[in-house]
């Protein structure tokens, strides 16, 4: 019998990609995911904790499921991701309507949890374990019957989970465990699995690529980022290819060469730099200075020229003075970056910063996000224009009222007139006429 399945997924793109698995494992159990709340069997909600608005969005939502599950008891809700790690089975206290709660390295036991309660065997259940040897199940086997799940010619590879470089603020080491790469010949199996289903475009996926490999099973020891990097590019049918994301501090020339070398490698680097200020980098725990970062920076542009770098940066840091701010706008003066993402500091549960004591005032955090952001689209403006009258190469996505939609290698959206027939996947080169903030415009030359 056919049941259906409600999947919300917030945060990360590694939590995009864990939903698509959840949702495939599932498909074997019968379950589709092609259904509103209201009608849905199965609710799953895979969380994210990285920022407090994140978690607060979750429980809203958690919230007001409440009265649904009321209406119709038979109505399954699990929670899954970050929080669910962070929470545990204290989700159950606060949200008594919840049945199963599944930690980041337990969710292929999903289908198995459902089961038993389906069995009768308990009324909840939750998962939570985090184990420092536990090792990336090869789960791109359980997917190789499944037809494919969407259209869209780009898709997600993790090849590793958690972190171990405990930034100061941060909580992914405890939701998301120590770092774990996966076997490379389960990544490569994975992506030419996704290239068999028409996938054109894959992202390598890890809180921090770089380091791949130092925590790979025994066997790989010796397989860098940047060598998983070359073979998947090898790979025939791999159209384009991106990663994210890299932490500056373990960013090797090797890896910066790969950029001049690979020619499916997409023009574009997301290079979080968190801060300008050496002394909030340092506090951040943070292993690099602005000039480390500046060097790196001349060093990618020395091997691709033409290559958009965009950042994350956090606002507002405990002890950030005005003086510690104004040198995060004059980094963004010095790379110009394409594009950012800027937060306001948040504490987080089990990090070491939210036990600093010398917090910043929430509204002078408001006004410095303000003022970086308003900085960062004129500079984005900027960045945009000099593509004007440049043809770029453009994957086609869909089609949306305004005609085609689609990607550039340097990772902006770009809108143009061109053939109904063209598909998604499609490459094709656009002459670009008009520069938006956020996008760009043009005409299909071929
Ligand atoms: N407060 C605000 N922003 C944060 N980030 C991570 N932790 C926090 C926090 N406690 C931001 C960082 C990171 C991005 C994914 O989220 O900029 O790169
Ligand atoms: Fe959110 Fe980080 Fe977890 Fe991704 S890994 S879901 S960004 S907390």
């Amino acid at each position: 019998m056919t049941k259906h399945l409600y999947i919300k997924t917030f945060g990360c793109q590694m939590n995009e990609r864990d939903s698509e698995i959840m949702a495939q494992l599932l498909s074997q159990e019968g379950y589709l995911a092609d259904a509103a709340v209201s009608e849905a069997d199965l609710v799953i909600l895979n969380t994210c904790s990285i920022r407090a608005k994140a978690e607060q969005k979750f429980f809203s939502l958690l919230g007001s499921l409440r009265q649904e599950k009321q209406r119709r008891p038979s109505l399954r809700i699990a929670v899954a991701g970050c929080v669910a790690q962070q929470e545990g089975e204290h989700i159950f206290e606060r949200m008594p309507h919840v049945d199963i709660v599944v930690g980041t390295q337990q969710f292929w036991q999903l289908p198995a949890i459902l089961r038993r309660l389906e069995q009768g065997k308990g009324r909840r259940e939750v998962a939570c374990g985090l184990a420092k040897d536990f090792v990336i199940p090869p789960f791109q086997k359980l997917l190789q019957e499944q037809p494919v799940a969407s259209s869209s010619p780009s898709k997600f590879v993790t090849i590793m989970q958690g972190c171990d470089n405990y930034c100061a603020y941060c909580v992914v080491p405890s939701t998301r465990g120590r770092e774990i790469s996966r076997p490379v010949v389960d990544i490569l199996e994975e992506v030419e699995l996704l290239v068999r289903q028409g996938v054109k475009e894959i992202t390598l996926l890890g809180q921090n690529v770089n380091s791949y490999g130092s925590t790979n099973p025994v066997a790989d020891k010796a397989t860098t980022f940047a060598d998983l990097l070359k073979m998947t590019a090898a790979l025939p049918g791999v159209l384009r290819l991106r990663f994210t994301t890299s932490n500056p501090q373990d960013l090797s020339t090797e890896l910066m060469q790969c950029f001049r070398d690979l020619p499916n490698l997409c023009p574009h680097f997301h290079l979080p730099v968190q801060a300008g200020s050496n002394a909030v980098l340092k506090r951040m725990h943070r292993k690099y200075t602005r000039e480390l970062y500046l060097d790196k920076v001349a060093e990618l542009r020395s091997f691709r020229p033409e290559i958009a770098l965009s950042t994350d940066v956090i606002v507002g840091f405990p002890g950030e003075t005005e003086e510690d701010f104004a040198q995060t706008i004059s980094l963004l003066e010095a790379v110009r970056f394409h594009g950012s993402f800027s937060f306001k500091y948040s504490d987080r549960p089990n990090t070491r910063s939210a036990a600093f004591s010398d917090k910043v005032d929430e509204q002078v955090k408001s006004e410095r996000l303000e003022r970086f952001q308003s900085r960062q689209n004129e500079i984005s403006l900027e960045r945009n224009q000099e593509f004007l009258g440049k043809s770029v190469e453009v994957m086609v996505e869909g089609r949306g009222d305004a005609g085609l939609k689609g990607r550039s290698g340097s990772n902006h959206i770009v809108h143009f007139a061109g053939p109904d027939q063209l598909q998604p996947g499609a490459l094709v080169m656009v002459t670009i006429n008009h520069a938006g903030q956020h996008s760009l415009k043009g005409e299909m030359t071929k």
